[in-house]
């Protein structure tokens, strides 16, 4: 016996847009509330129909299905941006763009970029001085950033291309959170002056990045970065390589997921670490412990539990993609639950990650959770923040590596302040990022 899902019990609407409005306004907070009412809570957006899921089987059952879930519709306006790269792409076409990249991220290549990883923060913290007030956030945003631009096209991000790049994804990234703010309902192609804005920067990130696909196959030049890799690589079954077009759709995809995400992983993490100083404490004692003053290794990530499990904490409470959502292509279930055709679904880490049902006391930063026992018994659909399925993050090993290395060179050096009274606000867009950044005094470690 199957169920429509309008039946069942939901936040009352108050307006002629659904939910909208509360959507708008707070999503982290009315999602959160949205959980109280059940494992599927039926929702409008507008004229369209959406259902938040708080069951974790549920989630388990939609993350599998890519088929008949294809990412929402508020997402497919990246499309704009990353055209038919692995993050936007659907059916056949994704099928084999993952089935070429994925040997590009199998972890005994990613482990190659460690070096650089570590490189460029112990660059970045040479320019730092003990007690000055720094926003973590940018920092961690350039630094990040550097390195992707490295591990892709093998260049500074002082280069003129991959300023160009580092520029449009800035305006790309501000043009999505205004979008967001409108509720996606002014349309992209109105010439209003931020839409003006974004397609201009869009158009210099295509040219930029043509240019160094163009200046690579003419140099012939082999390097070890993901364009090369990309490059050479061959779909095992069809022989195909990737064109130029889908070179750049790729490019310019990893670029926007794979450094502003682990970028606020980071920040998050300071935020949590000077809440909470006996947590920096035996941080701090278990890198002199095992690094003993040494720069961090890849080799040295099995030694690190704790350091682990600040980062796996971390991304608990501060998710750095806080919500997915997905599409139903055709009238299907949801365990016993009918659902129509165009229905959004709706799947939040933030509400899933805090739900005092699996995490006792949820909102309190306790990284000692994570153990082997209590992760086992962690039922699936509970914590993802990579999310899963067949659409798990490609660059989950490369993250996590990232976020473990930059933690491990930075908290051995330096600990992090808040500066009282500034205040820090999670915004969630794309991304989930403190809105206006986060204000920290920075501390030296006298040896
Ligand atoms: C802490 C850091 C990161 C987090 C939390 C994260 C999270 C996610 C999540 C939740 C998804 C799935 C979205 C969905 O199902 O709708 C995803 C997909 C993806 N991520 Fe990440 N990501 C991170 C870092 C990275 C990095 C470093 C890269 C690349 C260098 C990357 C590249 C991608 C790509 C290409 C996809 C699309 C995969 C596909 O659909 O086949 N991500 N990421």
């Amino acid at each position: 016996m199957t169920q429509d899902i309008v039946e069942l019990s939901a936040p009352p609407i108050n307006s002629i847009v659904g939910h909208l409005v509360e959507l708008g306004e707070d999503p982290l907070g009315f999602l959160t509330r949205c959980r109280d009412y059940g494992d599927i809570v039926p929702l409008r957006l507008g004229l369209t129909p959406c259902c938040l899921l708080t069951n974790p089987e549920y989630i388990e059952e939609v993350l599998k299905n890519r088929e008949t879930f294809i990412k929402s519709r508020g997402f497919r306006v990246l499309k704009t941006l990353l055209g038919e790269g692995l993050l936007t792409a659907e059916g056949e076409s994704w099928l084999s763009q993952r089935r070429l990249a994925q040997p590009v991220f199998h972890q005994r290549r990613i482990n190659e970029y460690g070096e650089t990883m570590v490189e460029y923060t112990n660059r970045m913290l040479q320019t730092w001085q003990d007690g000055e007030v720094h926003d973590i956030h940018a920092d961690m945003m350039r630094l990040t950033l550097a390195i992707v631009m490295k591990c892709i096209f093998n260049t500074d991000v002082d280069a003129g291309e991959t300023k160009v790049v580092a520029n449009a994804l800035d305006v790309a990234m501000h043009w999505f959170e205004s979008k967001r703010r409108q509720n996606f309902l002014v349309w992209e192609w109105f010439p209003r002056p931020e839409n003006i804005r974004y397609r201009d920067a869009v158009a210099q990130m295509d040219a930029a990045i043509y240019q160094l696909i163009s200046d690579r196959r003419q140099s012939g030049e082999k390097t070890n970065d993901l364009l090369s890799m990309l490059m050479e690589a061959r779909d095992e079954e069809t022989q195909e390589q990737m064109d130029d077009k889908l070179l750049r759709d790729e490019v310019a995809t990893l670029m926007l997921a794979g450094h502003e995400t682990t970028a606020n992983t980071l920040s998050w993490t300071w935020m949590l670490l000077s809440q909470h100083p006996e947590v920096q404490e035996k941080l701090l004692a278990e890198l002199n412990q095992v690094l003993q003053g040494n720069l961090p290794t890849i080799q040295d990530l099995s030694r690190l539990p704790y350091t682990q499990q600040v980062i796996k904490e971390s991304m608990r409470l501060y998710p750095p993609v806080s919500l997915i959502g997905r599409e139903a292509v055709q009238d299907t279930t949801i365990g016993d639950y009918e659902i129509a055709q165009g229905t959004t679904i709706m799947i939040s880490q933030w509400v899933m990650h805090r739900h005092p049902q699996y995490f006792p006391d949820p909102e309190v930063f306790q990284p000692e959770r994570w153990t082997e026992e209590f992760e086992k018994q962690l039922p699936r659909g509970v914590y993802f923040p990579f999310g899963d399925g067949p659409r798990i993050c490609i660059g989950k090993g490369f993250a996590q590596m990232e976020a473990a290395l930059l933690l491990a060179t930075i908290a051995q050096r330096f600990q992090i302040e808040l500066v009282p009274g500034f205040p820090i606000i999670p915004q969630p867009s794309i991304t989930l990022r403190p809105e206006y950044g986060i204000k920290v005094k920075i501390k030296q470690i006298s040896n």
